[in-house]
């Protein structure tokens, strides 16, 4: 088996896992940086880490046709199926659960998660995907939060960190995430979509480098890392 993650930009990615496709939240046809359209994407299971536009704008189009699975809070797996998405399974924070590319562990994340259309998103999340190569954890968009240390204890190979900061946490805090989760390489996102959350990611790797024992991988959307 081998693990390969895409990033689509944004906080968007396509990860081979041995013979399964995983999205996590597919952002494509209105993000201004995605590499590919919804259309070209293929998936066996779709993580949503909450409700936001920018995370959950493809999730329907790409699971009716492709027959995947949409694995989120319950909240957001009861809106998706409400439009139709007919595999869904809900998880909650904290829990996990052993799916056949292997087990996912839904965690914390301080943030908001209101659906586009109003609807209650439940709670934000993150997810460790606990993969034969290494564990991945993505925090997807949250603030810095002590526990992430316990998170980490899990033992990470790679982490993707949000650094664009005003909706999530910026360089500064994302550096401190690091010392917090001690992952073994680290990959900046949710960054330089928009002018609002433009960052310097080639600076920030400089100071993982310099204050952490993290190796640090800046990539640009279509951008591949390997497990
Ligand atoms: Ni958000
Ligand atoms: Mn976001």
């Amino acid at each position: 088996m081998a693990t390969e993650l895409t990033w689509l930009g944004h906080g968007s990615w396509s990860i081979a896992a041995g013979s399964h496709q995983i999205v996590l939240d597919p952002f494509l046809d209105d993000s201004p940086v995605a590499p590919i359209k919804a259309d070209r994407v293929e998936a066996d299971f779709i993580l949503v880490s909450h409700g936001h536009f920018d995370h959950v704008a493809d999730v329907a189009k790409i699971a009716k046709r492709t027959g995947a699975t949409v694995i989120a809070n319950f909240e957001i797996c009861q809106w998706f199926a409400d439009q139709g998405v007919e595999k869904t399974h809900a998880m909650n924070l904290g829990g996990a659960y052993r799916f056949p590319f292997g087990r996912v562990k839904m965690t914390i994340a301080h943030h908001t998660s209101m659906l586009p259309d109003g609807a209650n998103g439940g709670n934000p999340a993150g997810f460790v995907l606990f993969l034969p190569e290494g564990n991945v954890y993505f925090a997807c968009d949250t603030g810095l939060f002590d526990d992430m240390r316990r998170i980490g204890a899990a033992g990470l190979a790679l982490a993707a960190l949000p650094i664009g900061d005003n909706f999530t946490m910026g360089p500064d805090d994302a550096l401190e995430a690091v010392k917090l989760l001690e992952p073994e390489r680290v990959v900046p996102v949710h960054r330089d979509t928009w002018d609002l959350i433009a960052q310097d990611a080639a600076a920030w790797a400089e100071r993982v480098r310099a204050e952490t024992r993290a190796e640090p991988i800046v990539i640009e959307p279509g951008g591949k890392i390997a497990l």
